[in-house]
């Protein structure tokens, strides 16, 4: 009871669904900050939570997942390297905001892709910004473990090797401001505006409620025809009749639509270069991908079974697929796409949580439970 009062706070404060990391992960949070406060009562610790903001802060601090890495997932970067020298019109600031940016190896990702483009450190500014401040001072000091890298190459010309860490060179450190802000209470963000926008893997842990109002905030500092990058499992939470996906494979980037004729064009339009029509017929899987965007679903299910026919072992289109049949409201075809997925890739985490999301809205919670528990053990490794 009292931990489910407590969720709600946390719900109300950052946004936070509970389900997403589980009551487990939430019970053990409120128990390290009880025994760092020195209260055996879960009661004590609750009156504690409301008369002491600094408390919340540190239980808020316990609870978020900071997980992040350099150049996560890749390709978002490898097209923003390529939008920003082929769409992008240098003789104008480009304005990038990373929210949110966690202990900072996305901003610093953001950093060296624009560099490497082309842009000179005076051609472009990162605002990045936490709610969680042990990040962000991790973020400003800059100096990681082999594990920020997941593998990836380490380019001295970027980082600096100290011991068994390495720090990002001062240059790159300059292009990123660190701000700590509360996404949900954003009004700073509004204040300015930006060309390009990172909010990659925080949807997901987020209530309906939250994921609109994180949308629309965001949604109101991006100046079209700006980008907007999401994590590989939020994409279902663009707003599809103003957005177009890219076309780009994996880089779960969008374009913001221009205004319509009749609204006055903001100043900053011109500063990117009119966007071609790409010439060359995509793959199935991506026609298929841009179809479901577009909310052409039956069209989109269509080809993502065709491409099944010809590979039946990729999981991908299995997890593609099954975004559309929930599309089409059905269900029971989602669910068999999603399970084919994970049988083909069994640590699928984008496959996982739509099938976890899919059952808890069938009330079927003890699935989407232990669904949870295996998105967790994955997380971990
Ligand atoms: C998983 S990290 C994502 C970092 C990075 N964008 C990435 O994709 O690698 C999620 C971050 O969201 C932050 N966060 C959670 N709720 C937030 C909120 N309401 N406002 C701002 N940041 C929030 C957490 O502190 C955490 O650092």
């Amino acid at each position: 009871m009292v931990q489910t009062t407590i969720e709600t706070m946390l719900r109300q404060k950052i946004g936070l669904d509970a389900s997403s990391i589980g009551s487990n992960a939430i019970a053990y949070a409120i128990e390290q900050r009880q025994s760092r406060c020195g209260l055996p009562n879960l009661k004590d610790y609750y009156d504690r939570l409301q008369h002491s903001p600094e408390e919340f802060d540190a239980l808020i601090e316990t609870v978020v997942v900071p997980e992040t890495w350099f150049f996560r997932d890749r390709e978002p970067f490898i097209y923003l390297k390529e939008w920003s020298k082929t769409a992008w019109n240098p003789n104008c600031t480009l304005r990038v905001l990373s929210a949110p940016c966690s202990t900072g190896e996305e901003p610093y990702s953001i950093a060296i892709t624009l560099l490497e483009s082309g842009l000179a450190a005076d051609q472009f500014r990162i605002d990045a910004l936490d709610i969680s401040q042990v990040a962000l001072e991790k973020a400003k000091q800059a100096i990681y473990t082999k594990r920020s890298f997941r593998g990836g190459a380490i380019n001295p010309a970027y980082f600096e090797e100290t011991g068994d860490r390495y720090q990002v060179r001062s240059h790159i450190r300059k292009t990123v401001q660190f701000v700590q802000e509360n996404l949900l209470e954003s009004h700073r963000l509004l204040e300015h505006q930006y060309n390009v926008i990172f909010c990659r893997n925080l949807l997901i842990y987020l209530d309906q409620e939250a994921r609109s109002r994180v949308i629309k905030t965001l949604d109101q500092a991006l100046i079209p025809p700006g980008l907007l990058f999401v994590g590989s499992a939020e994409t279902s939470q663009i707003l599809h009749d103003h957005y177009q996906s890219v076309d780009h494979s994996a880089a779960f980037a969008y374009r913001k639509a221009e205004p319509r004729p009749s609204q006055p064009a903001p100043s900053k339009v011109s500063a990117i270069k009119p966007v071609s029509k790409p010439t060359i017929s995509l793959p199935r899987l991506e026609q298929a991908k841009q179809l479901l965007d577009r909310g052409q679903f039956a069209e989109a299910a269509q080809l993502c079974e065709a491409h099944l026919l010809l590979d039946r072992t990729d999981a991908n289109a299995y997890l593609l697929l099954g975004k559309i049949y929930q599309e089409l409201n059905r269900p029971e075809q989602a669910e068999k796409a999603f399970q084919k997925a994970i049988y083909l890739n069994s640590q699928f985490y984008e496959a996982l949580i739509e099938l976890a999301l899919l059952k808890e809205q069938q009330g079927d919670l003890a699935t989407a439970t232990i669904l949870k528990a295996r998105l967790q053990r994955i997380l971990k490794l």
